[in-house]
């Protein structure tokens, strides 16, 4: 098994995973709260070239999604088009980025260098390049992907109402020391919402490497279909982010509440596993602190 988070391979330990990480590269709609989009607003979305479909789209997609995006165009649309924040453009916010345009949903996405810098991101993919504050504004879900210790660098007020997909890890040697994270008093996405609070955060994404979600989801009852943990307070907020991770190509597996986030975090059996359903159920429960 490769890490999980650059595929690059490593020797694992009991739970499946190195225990890493200098390896490290770094170097769900305010629910509902807009009417749900129907086709023809889709449509609209098509014609003013405002959806996100790249020149890029969809070659490094497998079919299906290509057919899943055909489908929402053709008239049968699955749901509606989201508007989506990305908060970081790296190996997951940019896959986030790729493989959320390719569905149909309205993206924009941001970094810590600026707009301007997004630009073949955007070229490529159909999305916005925006701020952090115009990405998180925008949003009915906005996803946080960037090295845990930047989140409190995050401009908190424009999170607030927001459903935050939390897909962010805690690695000391990238993040430095968090003591209440590193000795597991709390999970990292409670420390996360800590800094957030006012969003509705909601824990996923974190347990998959980047490349597999690029390329792995397939469609729902496919046998073996890789399953994600979600773990959040909001239900209904959860919901939302278990419904996307469906619509991703995944297995949603709800995995409780945030404080117990910490059985999908680093070391655990459901990290870097891509284990099916049943998995992720049994490794949730077999997760020790
Ligand atoms: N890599 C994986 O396969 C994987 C899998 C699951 C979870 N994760 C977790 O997801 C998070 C992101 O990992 P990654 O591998 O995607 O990292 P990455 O490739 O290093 O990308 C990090 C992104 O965060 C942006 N960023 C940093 N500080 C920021 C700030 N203050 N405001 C806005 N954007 C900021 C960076 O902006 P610039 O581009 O301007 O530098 C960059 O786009 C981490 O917490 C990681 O543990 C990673």
């Amino acid at each position: 098994m490769g890490h999980p988070e650059t595929g690059w391979p490593t020797p694992v330990s009991a739970y499946g995973r190195n225990p890493e990480t200098g390896t490290h590269p770094s170097s769900a709609r305010t629910l509902f709260a807009e009417p749900a989009r129907t086709r023809a607003t889709v449509d609209n979305h098509v014609s003013n070239a405002s959806l996100c479909i790249g020149p890029g789209w969809p070659g490094y997609l497998p079919d299906w999604l290509g057919s899943n995006l055909s489908h929402r165009l053709s008239g049968g649309v699955r749901s509606a088009v989201m508007k989506v924040g990305i908060i970081g453009s790296g190996h997951i916010g940019g896959t986030l980025t790729r493989r959320l345009c390719a569905l149909g949903h309205d993206v924009t996405v941001a970094n810590s260098r600026g707009p301007e810098s997004l630009a073949g991101l955007a070229a490529e993919t159909g999305a916005t390049a925006g701020t952090v504050d115009q990405a998180a504004a925008a949003a009915e879900l906005v996803v946080v992907a960037v090295p845990l210790f930047a989140v409190p660098d995050l401009p908190a007020e424009a999170f607030d109402g927001r459903v935050v997909v939390d897909a962010n890890n805690y690695y000391v040697q990238r993040d430095g020391e968090i003591p209440e994270v590193a000795d597991r008093s709390i999970s990292s996405s409670r420390w996360v919402a800590g800094h957030l609070s006012g969003a509705r955060v909601v824990k996923a994404f974190n347990n998959i490497q980047a490349q597999h979600l690029l390329e792995q989801g397939r469609p729902a009852g496919t046998g073996n279909r890789i399953a994600l943990p979600v773990a959040g307070d909001d239900e209904q907020a959860k919901r939302m982010v278990m419904d996307l991770v469906d619509e991703l190509g995944f297995d949603p597996v709800d995995a409780g509440t945030l404080d117990e986030s910490w059985r999908q975090q680093p070391d655990t059996p459901v990290y870097g596993t891509d284990r099916d359903a049943e998995g992720v159920r049994e490794g949730l429960a077999s997760a020790r602190p």
